[in-house]
């Protein structure tokens, strides 16, 4: 599509989709041209729960909105998490290394990030399993265009248990991130019940499958990679190096949408104020006019201007903390299990969803 149509209508739906790196930037970075607003008729959709979050708010809102949580996720903020983040996984590479074999989705990829998020948001421990399944219908029902938006009781019961957690922070306030938006004021004016809502939901699933997806992402590069784990094991300090080249090569966040502002010609095509596009961010990171050798894995790979974690005022909150549990998972796995490999005969299959790339299940031995 970059080569033949880089910027394409499709006519059924009448979105647009762009796909050169120069142009997906440009789409997710000029705001005032290209607004993040998501709408969603259904009052109880998939849509309804984001239309009041950060990732679908505009300025001056966005900037507010996201004032209040930039502290939590600055670098220096989640750097002290390390300790706790490696704790957590040593546990969970200890239960691996008790079984001999595993699905690191399951045993490892998903459960860090989920504990991680929940311990932030003061999340009972008791409910996390909930959330694995209420992300995944999430992620699967919520389409690139939210024209496409469905109603269905995933969504009804998230945002009941939510409702359920801010009343209850609400009388007896913690030290996690739900009580100290509960406390926050803008000009005055606490956030109202669905941005609260917005924030819960986003959270959780921005936190959780997109880390799940690069940790998972990252083994199966270096599965697909020959040479590489080798290279990492006798040169740790690449791994960072690494993950910045996974998150290319295999982006877990594959497409945004927008909607245009006004009129706006974009390559050599007049997009109509009102039209949604979908910015593709997995095509534009595979882009030869970006990247040299664009289609090959390579760890050597720096500078690395990917746009995996967005661009502009809406890059990605979570990028400290997505790269931080990364590090740690895959330093674990390579020191724990230097002979990994992707389980021989396994069927890998991708998850359901065009907007998330990662698999379902990676067995390893
Ligand atoms: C925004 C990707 C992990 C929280 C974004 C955006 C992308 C992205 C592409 C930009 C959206 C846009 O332009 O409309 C990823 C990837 C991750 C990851 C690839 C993991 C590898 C996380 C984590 C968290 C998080 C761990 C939180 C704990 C957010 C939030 C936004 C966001 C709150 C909205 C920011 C805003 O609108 O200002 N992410 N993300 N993400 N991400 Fe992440």
């Amino acid at each position: 599509m970059r080569a033949t149509a880089p910027v394409f209508q499709d006519d059924q739906s009448g979105s647009w989709h762009v796909f050169r790196y120069d142009d997906v930037q440009r789409v997710l970075s000029e705001h005032a041209t290209f607004s993040s607003r998501m709408g969603g008729d259904n009052p109880s959709g998939t849509g309804q729960l984001f239309a009041s979050s950060l990732i679908t708010t505009d300025p001056p809102r966005h900037r507010q909105l996201r004032s209040l949580v930039t502290q939590a996720f600055t670098p220096k903020a989640v750097d002290a998490l390390a300790p706790r983040i490696a704790g957590l996984t040593d546990e969970l590479m200890a239960e691996i290394a008790g079984k001999g074999s595993a699905d690191l989705i399951r045993d490892l990829a998903y459960p860090l990030p989920v504990i991680v998020i929940s311990e932030l948001m003061g999340i009972p421990s008791e409910d996390r399993e909930r959330f694995k399944h209420w992300s995944d219908v999430i992620v699967s029902q919520t389409r690139i265009l939210p024209a496409s938006e469905t109603q269905d009781s995933t969504t009804s019961e998230m945002v009941e248990y939510f409702l359920a957690l801010i009343d209850q922070r609400r009388s007896r306030p913690g030290t996690d991130l739900i009580s100290s938006l509960l406390a926050a004021e803008i000009d005055g004016q606490k956030l109202t019940v669905p941005e609260l809502l917005g924030f819960c939901a986003l959270l959780l699933v921005a936190g959780n499958e997109t880390t799940t997806n690069l940790i998972g992402n990252a083994v199966l590069c270096l599965a697909e990679s020959p040479g590489t784990l080798e290279r990492l094991l006798s040169e740790p300090a690449l791994v960072p190096q690494a993950l910045e080249e996974v998150l290319r090569f295999r982006s877990p966040v594959q497409s945004m949408y927008r909607v245009a502002v006004a009129d706006t010609v974009v390559g050599d095509q007049l997009i109509p104020a009102g039209a949604p596009i979908v910015a593709w961010i997995g095509s534009a990171n595979r882009d030869g006019q970006q990247f040299q050798r664009a289609a090959e894995f390579d760890v050597d790979r720096n500078p690395n201007r990917h746009l995996a974690f967005g661009h502009g005022i809406h890059f990605c909150l979570g990028a400290p903390l997505a790269r931080l549990e990364a590090r740690i998972a895959l330093e674990a796995l390579l020191s724990r299990l230097p002979g990994l490999s992707v389980a021989s005969g396994a069927q890998l299959e991708r998850m359901d969803s065009s907007i998330v790339y990662g698999l379902k299940e990676l067995p390893v031995t």
